[in-house]
């Protein structure tokens, strides 16, 4: 790996406080508290920290509520202020304030308790980027229901087995999605999910085309209830549970507290985005994943900060979209993903929009390249705004490391997300757990209890332990490699595991593969990762069918189907036999050197070396097709 010498950004915005880091690092636990009373308490908590290992109870016993945060407490001074500025993808646009935000969770928070649904039930929604998503969100928040939101893109099957397992009685979702000027027919997805189980359909009315209404289904506009009060809820009340993808076939719902993961985001954003009243913040993440629901709905509502939110493709009808909403709104603080920064970079539209109101720069979900780094510093920040790369997980809830402007000033150095945040302990360590010295690669663990940390995976305690904290005695593993360098500047290199980042999508290997062999004529599948110039990892999967007959396009349309459209692979490559060891292992390593086109290695554990020229072979002839 190639370090680039420190240069100099001079990021600090407004202050140098390093009194932040040294009270943070000498007494971690009160420093969180100190965080947590920059929110409302119904009531104060009577231990900061209970901490079971692996199970932290942050804040115990404190009373809190979400949505009383991100909107009842902006109401005397802020009323009137934009909460979202919402662009749809046909350009309309709504404008929605702090005041009317407030009403429509209240309203929509006694629709959701006149069906039923109390403190604790959950509640799933499978919403298009509309601002009915967020105020589904925090009307549950408001009475202690637990929502768990599907991302839009993910299919029938998809949305059926996080409702199974999260045990959700009711389904909030709408008529249709716009994407790329088409329409996603989302409530015909939600009708095959939901089929026999017990299940209420609210359905919104995005798109006003036809649909067809079952008996279980309301529609949203025709629900109307008192407005509710928010409640107060124990500060580890699960807020919600977002399922997220592992290293077996079956996501990981991650289940997020209330109290601490509020703490969390909240400090976050302030600290990495600098945010003052004036600024218009633009996050171009869907809510169905993490970053959406930290840093679109929870922090900024919780900073009373304005935000756009943009329904649509970032690349309709072209791909200078994104900076046609940059300009039009004059957003002052952006973040994104090194996929849309790659794309951005291709299109060249930078360049030929007034993107003078930008100040500050982020990007989170994949590694970025130092290219990539530089290219968005010039054209997009046009070298006057910093960057903050902000490493975090669907599991840590917010932040671990980032640069904070609004805090500190260090300088930049292209490609690495800088230090650790205040009052969080991350090592690199080896494969005994011993940490590595600056250049050397290593695992990326956590050392103590941060308040973003999830509660557990719904319903599987056991699962939690084993997946994070059973590798490293007493710490969380991440699953990311990283390294740092002499100046403790940490450096991420990737997954570790068999988790695949596509366009800054989270999915599994084991999911893909899942889906390939139930067709009937897979015999045996393997998935890996490929570079991708756009998308940073694309998919390449490795079959061996039972016939003869080439059914890539029958596969294809398996994965589209069981999982979703982004999980399905580029490159589909029918093979006579995966490498395998000896006890039956398929050597994934192998695959993806062949598909990388890099050394092959070590082959002595083979249990037939002719494999891997079979596997090449496969592969030259696929490239051709
Ligand atoms: C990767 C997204 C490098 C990492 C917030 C992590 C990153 C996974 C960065 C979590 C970054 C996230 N630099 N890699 N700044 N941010 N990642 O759960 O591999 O969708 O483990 O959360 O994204 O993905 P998730």
């Amino acid at each position: 790996m190639h370090i680039l010498l420190a240069e100099e950004y001079d990021i600090g915005l407004n202050c140098n406080d390093h009194s932040i880091r040294e009270s943070a690092d000498s007494e971690y636990v009160s420093f969180w508290e100190g965080e947590a009373r920059k929110l409302e308490w119904f009531s104060p908590w009577s231990r900061a920290l209970e901490w079971n290992l692996p199970f932290a109870r942050w804040f115990k016993d404190g009373m809190i509520n979400a949505s009383y945060n991100a909107l009842d407490v902006h109401q005397k001074s802020k009323s009137a202020k934009p909460a979202i500025l919402w662009e749809g993808e046909d350009g309309s646009s709504r404008r929605i304030t702090y005041g009317q935000l407030l009403e429509m969770v209240g309203q929509f928070a006694g629709v959701l308790a006149s069906l039923g649904v109390k403190k604790g039930d959950r509640v799933a929604i499978y919403l298009p980027m509309v601002p009915e998503l967020p105020v589904a969100m925090l009307a549950c928040a408001r009475i202690g229901a637990v929502h768990t939101v599907i991302f839009s893109g993910f299919s029938a099957a998809s949305v059926r087995s996080r409702i199974v397992d999260s045990g959700s009685r009711v389904l909030v979702t709408a008529d249709g999605g716009y994407r790329r000027g088409k329409i996603i027919p989302l409530k015909e997805i939600a009708d095959e999910a939901v089929s026999h189980l017990d299940v209420t359909c609210v359905v919104l009315e995005r798109t006003n085309q036809k649909i067809h209404m079952n008996p279980r289904d309301r529609l949203w506009s025709e629900l109307v209830a008192s407005p509710l009060d928010a409640v107060p809820l124990e500060s580890s009340h699960p807020l919600f549970i977002l399922y997220t993808s592992g290293t077996t076939g079956t996501p990981k719902g991650v289940l997020h507290g209330t109290g601490g993961y509020l703490t969390h985001v909240h400090s976050t954003f302030r600290w990495a985005f600098d945010i003052r009243d004036s600024d218009v913040y633009f996050c171009t993440a869907d809510i169905g994943w993490i970053t959406g629901h930290s840093y679109v709905v929870y922090a900024p509502l919780l900073c009373g900060a304005t935000q756009v939110m943009y329904e649509g493709a970032p690349d309709y009808p072209d791909a200078s979209r994104i900076c046609q909403i940059l300009q039009k709104y004059g957003i002052t603080i952006f973040y994104t993903t090194p996929t849309a920064i790659r794309m951005l970079a291709k299109s060249g539209s930078p360049d030929t929009f007034d993107l003078s109101s930008l100040r500050l720069l982020g990007t989170v979900g994949e590694p970025i390249n130092p290219s990539v780094w530089r290219w968005y510093y010039e054209h997009v920040g046009k070298k006057r705004c910093p960057i903050v790369d902000t490493w975090w997980q669907t599991e840590t809830g917010g932040m671990m490391i980032s640069a904070l402007p609004g805090i500190e000033t260090i300088p930049l150095k292209p490609g690495s997300a800088t230090h650790y945040i205040p009052g969080i302990d991350i090592a690199i360590v080896d494969e005994e757990g011993r940490s590595v010295p600056p250049h050397t690669r290593g695992h990326l663990v956590v050392k103590r209890p941060w308040p973003g940390m999830l509660l557990t995976l719904w319903g599987d305690d056991s699962r939690y332990k084993e997946a994070y904290w059973s590798r490293y005695p007493g710490c969380y593993y991440s699953g990311d490699y990283a390294m740092c360098d002499d100046d403790k500047y940490v450096w991420l290199l990737g997954r570790a595991d068999d988790v695949l980042k596509v366009a800054g999508h989270r999915i599994g290997t084991a999911e893909i593969e899942g889906s390939l062999v139930s067709h009937p004529q897979v015999a045996e599948s393997a998935v890996c990762a490929i570079p991708d110039n756009l998308k940073g990892q694309a998919i390449a999967a490795f079959v061996v069918l039972k016939e003869g007959a080439d059914c890539r396009r029958d596969l294809a349309e398996t994965v589209r189907r069981d999982v979703g459209s982004i999980a399905v692979p580029k490159i589909i490559c029918v093979v006579p036999r995966l490498p395998k060891t000896r006890s039956g292992k398929i050597l994934r390593r192998i695959l993806k050197a062949i598909a990388c086109g890099e050394e092959i290695g070590d082959t002595s554990t083979l249990e037939d070396p002719g494999a891997v020229s079979d596997v090449s072979v496969a592969f030259a002839r696929c490239q051709v097709d």
